[in-house]
This record gives C-alpha cells, structure tokens and sequence, in this order.
C-alpha cells in the first residue's frame, strides 16, 4: 500500500493527525522534521540559526527522497514549508498519496502565537507573517496535493473519515 503524505501550514495539525490517523488505520508514522532532528542531533531552530534556511531545505529534499526509495504503508507527516522547495511536489508525488490540510490563518495564528520552536514565526508580527507566507505558499501546497481537505472547524474523527473516503 502507498504511504499517506500530510502536507500543509505550520500548526495545520499535521503531527497530531498524522499520530491518530495511523493508529486508526495501524500503520507505522515518520515525521520528516523529527528525523532530520534525529539524523543532525539538533533542534530545527538550531539548525536554522548555525546553518541556515537553504541548508535544512536541502535536508527536507534528501529526507524525502530517501523515503520515497525505503517506504510503504506509512503515515508521513512533512514540515510546513517542504513542497515549497523547488523539484519536491514531484518527489512527495512518488512518495505516496499526498493529503492537504488546509487551515486559515486565524486558526494557525491561535494555535501558534506562544510558540518558540518555529524560526519562521520568530518575529514583530507573526500574525502578518503568517498571512503573508500561506499567500506565497497557497499555490505550491495546490500544486503538491493529490487530496485537499480543509480542517477548520473539523474535529480529528470528521477529518480522519474524509481522508479515508478521499484516499480509497
Ligand atoms: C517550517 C515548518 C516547520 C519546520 C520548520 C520550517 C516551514 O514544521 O519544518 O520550522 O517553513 O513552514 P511544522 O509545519 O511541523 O511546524
């Protein structure tokens, strides 16, 4: 069976869909932001801050290349920005079913307001930030997706039930 790919905004509920949805189907879950954590023994932030952004995006696209080489039957949860990266939309595409979560900016800015793990939203203005970047990734994220799904407002069980039907 292919692997199911959740794509989609930070704070979208990628990692904690991703950890009920392969409970309830039973397969096994791997989160590409964990595993380069694991691979380079840093935190992303600290990745961001002695490397780089170019640096770990170029880890995201061999992370999902090994992947897309080594795995089935997975859940896989992916970082936020990574179909953004040039050359990934086909990678994810052979990686498995590619399932976007698609959430408002409103919604991510409540979730994430007091967070400190996201470089990204590190800023004066997250609220504007995180319009502006969903603007600028809107297209990317469309052009990634086999099967989009808007969650706001959803709770886990309608959203888990629609990615099941649209994923058949
Ligand atoms: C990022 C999202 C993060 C993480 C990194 C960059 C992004 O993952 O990969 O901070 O560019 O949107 P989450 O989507 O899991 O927050």
């Amino acid at each position: 069976m292919s692997n199911i790919v959740l794509i989609g905004f930070m704070g979208c509920g990628k990692t904690t869909l991703g950890i009920r949805l392969s409970y309830h189907l039973r397969r096994s879950l791997l989160d590409t932001d964990k595993m380069i954590e694991r691979e380079q023994g840093k935190e992303i932030s600290q990745i961001f801050a002695e490397e780089g952004e170019a640096y770990f995006r170029g880890l995201e696209t061999q992370m999902i290349a090994k992947l897309a080489e080594t795995e089935t039957d997975k859940v896989i949860s992916t970082g936020g920005g990574l179909p953004v990266t040039p050359g990934n939309a086909p990678l994810l595409k052979k990686l498995g079913r590619v399932v976007y979560l698609k959430v408002s900016p409103e919604t991510v800015y409540e979730r994430l307001k007091d967070d400190t793990k996201r470089p990204l939203l590190q800023c004066e203005d997250a609220r504007e930030r995180i319009r502006e970047l969903m603007e600028a990734r809107q297209s990317a994220y469309e052009a990634a997706a086999d099967v989009t799904i808007s969650t706001d407002g959803k709770d886990f069980d309608a959203i888990i039930r629609e990615i099941e039907e649209k994923t058949k």
